[in-house]
């Protein structure tokens, strides 16, 4: 059975190093396959849509995505599950777009990010193929944010104004 991994918050030190790469066997071994289900599960029973190996205390370039249609999100995107290996991106533009993220590291609260818009991902997967993704908009957004955790960047760091940052039971008043 598949044990969940506790999910270490703000304040914590591995949240705020820069994750190693993974070789290539270590990206086929039984211990990562073992980390990425332990992952994918912990990720699951919170509804999260994004989990960095960093966040359960693994300082490697790691991390899953998965984007149900998911009201709360305003986002019609539906991305099935993605686990990405040593990761890097380009931004393919200077403009820039504003989502008011969240974080499972950053538990309650809610900050107006703004990232640019246009990006491309560059990783392997686990049969060590290198691909690459063209992303925009809010997937645009989940890939940097995700990726941000494993340079040791949480998204408050990327907020240029502090009065875009809430409690996410505030911010929802304000919306009601
Ligand atoms: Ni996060």
């Amino acid at each position: 059975m598949t044990k969940k991994q506790e999910i270490i918050k703000m304040g914590h030190p591995t949240l705020r190093k820069v994750a190693r790469e993974l070789s290539d066997s270590e990206i086929q071994s039984k211990e990562i396959d073992e980390l990425v289900k332990s992952m994918i599960k912990s990720m699951r029973d919170v509804g999260g849509i994004g989990l960095a190996a960093p966040q359960v205390n693994v300082s490697l370039k790691l991390a899953i995505i998965e984007i149900d249609e998911q009201d709360r999100y305003d986002t019609d995107i539906d991305y099935g599950l993605q686990v990405f290996y040593n990761p890097e991106i380009t931004p393919l533009t200077d403009e820039t777009q504003a989502f008011w993220e969240g974080c499972l590291s950053v538990p309650g609260l809610r900050g107006l990010v703004s990232r640019p818009n246009k990006i491309k991902v560059t990783y392997k997967t686990r049969d060590l193929e290198v691909r690459e993704i063209i992303a925009e908009g809010f997937l645009a957004t989940v890939f940097q944010h995700e990726f941000d955790h494993l340079i040791g960047k949480l998204y408050i760091d990327r907020i240029s104004d502090l009065q875009n940052l809430g409690y996410e039971d505030e911010l929802q008043k304000l919306e009601d």
